[in-house]
């Protein structure tokens, strides 16, 4: 019997009976001082691709291998690195004993497999958010990490950047007094006709050069489905839609900026309102989220609007806040955006606005740095579980059209 045919519930309960722990191994090789990371990836699709090329020009790693079920992905990594060795299943390649390091850069219902299975093997892990599909999963993943000495860093890239540490340096001098609400939001658009996310499946997109069951991974088994294969970020099943796609980088943003706990309670309305393909995550989504202390924190998006681009205010009795970016700095990363401080004329009369100046940290680079020196990256499993608990609250609100509680989203999520 291959680990394809068990089920994901019964990996999950045995993930959750402590049987990786168990089976979590010591790092594969001591690093010397002139040693270089040697990194393996899983997942090399569009955005393992674009890690793959953050990866390779770093000075003190090596990638040396990849896994990824699908024949046109390793083909496509083989040539952007030549010489790499290319696997067709994630546990050949955590078997290769100098590996140091994983990237994880699946769809993501696999993230939590991938994680654990690579932390059992004494790896240290880079795991592109969402950190988990789930809430249980995202409990099971920080036990886990946490059971474990291994370094890790979730593809949260800017919780690197400058302009969060500019945001902790004005937050902590006292001069935004009280915040009690955080507005946020996403704006994308497209072509009329072309929908937001939508794929193109390739010709050899089939059961012949792929695995099916290991993209399944336990979910119930039907015949291939190319679509859903290429295009899992439109489908419950696989996805948590823009909420684990793009909110999950400034919900964490914001909580690790005001050190935000898991919140009370989340709310969440809109629909499919743009993108009429058949799609089953929103693409319109207004949400609420409730913390302790006097907070509410909201984020809304849209598919067919993208005057307003992205951005966060944290609204404050003595100043403001404003982080704004262009649309596509969210992915890459970059900011030509800009953090500013204005004073509130009733609080600090004599106050003056500020720019903030701090730069940016490559974020693989962190993760690579972290490897050999064993401090704790700049998105520690930490903020990966706050910031997939506050995802994962928002989106059972709204399948279940009311405002839940953590305790509620927990039930929901055991059902
Ligand atoms: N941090 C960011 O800004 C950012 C940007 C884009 C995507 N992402 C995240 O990266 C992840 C991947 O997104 P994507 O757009 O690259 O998806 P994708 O579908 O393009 O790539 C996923 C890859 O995983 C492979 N795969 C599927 N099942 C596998 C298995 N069982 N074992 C090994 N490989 C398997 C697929 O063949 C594919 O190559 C998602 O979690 C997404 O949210 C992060």
């Amino acid at each position: 019997m291959t680990d394809h045919s068990i089920g994901r519930r019964d990996f999950m309960k045995k993930a959750a009976m402590g049987t990786a722990a168990v089976l979590i191994q010591p790092t594969s090789r001591a690093l010397g001082a002139n040693d270089r990371v040697r990194v393996g990836m899983i997942g090399v699709g569009g955005r393992g691709q674009d890690l793959l090329k953050q990866v390779l020009p770093l000075p003190n790693a090596q990638l040396v291998a990849i896994a990824d079920t699908y024949t046109r992905r390793r083909d496509e990594a083989r040539q952007m690195a030549p010489g790499i060795q290319t696997l067709d299943d994630h546990r050949r390649l955590l078997d290769l004993k100098d590996i140091d390091a994983v990237i994880v850069a699946s769809p993501l219902h696999l993230h939590c497999r991938h994680f654990l299975d690579t932390l059992a093997a004494g790896k240290d892990l880079y795991c592109e958010k969402t950190m988990t599909w789930s809430i249980p999963e995202a409990e099971q993943c920080l036990a886990a990490a946490k059971n474990s000495s291994q370094v890790v860093q979730i593809g949260l890239q800017h919780e690197s950047s400058g302009a969060l540490a500019d945001a902790r340096k004005w937050l902590q001098q006292g001069i935004v007094g009280k915040i009690t609400m955080v507005e946020s939001w996403m704006s994308r658009n497209t072509p009329h006709g072309v929908g937001q996310w939508v794929r193109p499946v390739p010709s050899d997109c089939n059961a012949q050069n792929l695995s099916w069951p290991a993209f399944l991974n336990g979910r119930h088994d039907r015949p291939c489905d190319p679509y859903k294969f290429i295009n899992w970020r439109l489908f419950w099943e696989f996805s948590g839609g823009n909420i684990t796609e793009n909110m999950v980088h400034q919900i964490a943003w914001i909580m690790t900026a005001l050190d935000l706990p898991v919140p009370l309670a989340a709310y969440m309305s809109g629909g499919v309102y743009s993108e009429k393909d058949g799609r089953e995550v929103p693409d319109t989504i207004t949400v609420t989220l409730d913390f302790p202390n006097d907070l509410v924190v909201t984020w809304r998006s849209t598919f067919s609007n993208s005057h307003y681009g992205l951005g966060e205010h944290f609204l404050g009795s003595d100043g403001t806040l404003e982080h704004i970016a262009d649309v596509t700095d969210m992915v890459t990363g970059r900011s030509a955006s800009s953090i500013r401080y204005y004073p509130e004329k009733a609080n600090r009369p004599g106050g003056t606005a500020l720019t903030g100046e701090a730069t940016n940290q490559n974020h693989m680079a962190n993760f690579i740095d972290c490897v050999r020196s064993r401090k704790k990256p700049n998105a520690p499993v930490e903020i990966g579980y706050r910031s997939a608990v506050a995802a994962h609250m928002a989106n059972i609100a709204y399948r279940q059209k009311q405002r839940v509680t953590l305790e509620m989203a927990k039930a929901a999520s055991q059902g």
